[in-house]
């Protein structure tokens, strides 16, 4: 794939990995992204996956033609981008490598590369001439981890943008990009909100025409309205006044509960209304819409005097990824002791900027006929 005259696309589909990172479902597959920068002095931006090493060494030289690269810059030394840097050793042995001092140091725990290993050490405001293109560094820790950097080639207005921008899914396989880069995002990234703004407020002075992620597709289109996006993302603000209503239900009760709010809530014009079944639903996909839409509705069975397992797991996804700026409300259901909406609230109590909802539902065992008056006057309250 060719992404303009000098920068080629040397990357590959992985159609075997079932959880990216060990918890992320990824049915549409996996794209480890890598390129090559044609010049005087050939550059590779960053590995693959260990797995598909030989198809992307492949790819190298079926792009170079012969040649051999001087380059290969590593931005991020998380596996699946990092996962060839020793192969791409062996085959060219003399290229330098170009990373920041924290990849270095972790290029030697994971892969016991030696310190004596052709490098040149970049950060913030470096550069590398290849010829007509330039590339500068440009610092972004913790976008998704520490030692991350991403490249500006100057002369074409590429951002390498290391595993910003990126979607879960493979390459060969076409679906729209936003709802899988949004559970990406807040999957992967979600935790490092301020660390995402600082890399926009960077972004801001670059005048981008392309990005190339480590995932996901280039994108040359509405450059603007991606990066506009991520701001929105990382800052916690919800892009729609929707209600998600997360339930748990063991016996289908509280399910019933949630039927009759998700129907209260169409009817008086919510502009939106998701519903998920927290244990059989993806966690990840359950997470996205809780930082998509701006309230969300917990609605747990009581158990072991708290909640019921998968609504633990779904606020502790939350609370780590800086849940906040949201308007909350609680459904409970308890046979003799409904603990359920005090735990859930109290597990919350850390994030900032949350509205609680004055009306907590409350069930014993099974919606009864007092459980549509009180779905009622929560529906007014979140509706307001
Ligand atoms: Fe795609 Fe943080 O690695």
């Amino acid at each position: 794939m060719q992404i303009s005259r000098d920068i080629v696309y040397v990357g590959v589909n992985d159609h075997e990995t079932v959880l990216f990172e060990g918890q992320y479902p990824v049915p549409n597959g996996m794209a480890y992204n890598s390129y090559l920068i044609k010049d005087e002095k050939t550059a590779v931006m960053d590995t693959v996956d260990e797995r598909f090493a030989d198809e992307w060494l492949a790819n190298i030289r079926a792009a170079l033609d012969g040649g051999s690269p001087d380059y290969l810059v590593v931005q991020h030394m998380e596996p699946d981008h990092s996962g060839s840097i020793l192969r791409f050793v062996e085959a060219y042995p003399d290229a330098v490598l170009a990373a920041s001092a924290k990849a270095f140091s972790m290029m030697s725990n994971f892969y016991g590369v030696s310190p004596d290993a052709r490098r040149v050490t970049v950060g913030e405001g470096d550069a590398l001439e290849l010829g007509r293109h330039r590339l500068a560094f440009v610092t972004a820790p913790m976008v998704h981890w520490p030692e991350v950097i991403m490249t500006f080639e100057e002369t074409e207005k590429v951002l390498f943008s290391a595993d910003a921008f990126g979607k879960f899914g493979a390459l060969d396989v076409d679906e729209p990009w936003l709802d899988e880069a949004r559970r990406y995002y807040f999957g992967i990234v979600g935790k490092f909100g301020a660390q995402v703004q600082n890399l926009l407020k960077k972004a801001a002075g670059l005048d981008i025409s392309v990005i190339c992620p480590l995932h996901g597709p280039v994108l040359k289109d509405g450059i603007a309205d991606h990066i506009a996006l991520y701001d929105t993302w990382s800052s916690y603000t919800p892009e729609s006044k929707g209600v998600l209503i997360a339930y748990t239900s063991v016996y289908g009760n509280t399910k019933k509960a949630v039927e009759m709010l998700e129907e209260k809530l169409v009817r008086r014009g919510c502009p939106e209304t998701a519903v998920r079944d927290l244990a059989s639903c993806r966690l990840s996909d359950a997470v996205a819409d809780a930082f998509r839409l701006g309230t969300v509705v917990f609605a747990s069975t009581t158990y072991n005097a708290g909640v019921f397992p998968p609504m633990r797991e779904f606020i502790n996804a939350l609370t780590e990824r800086g849940f906040s700026k949201r308007k909350v409300a609680f459904i409970e259901n308890g046979s003799w002791a409904p603990t359920a909406a005090k735990t859930m609230k109290a597990m919350l109590e850390g994030c900032k900027d949350l509205e609680f909802a004055g009306n907590v539902v409350t069930l014993l065992s099974a919606p009864n006929e007092k459980t549509p008056a009180a779905l009622d006057v929560l529906a007014d309250e979140l509706c307001r």
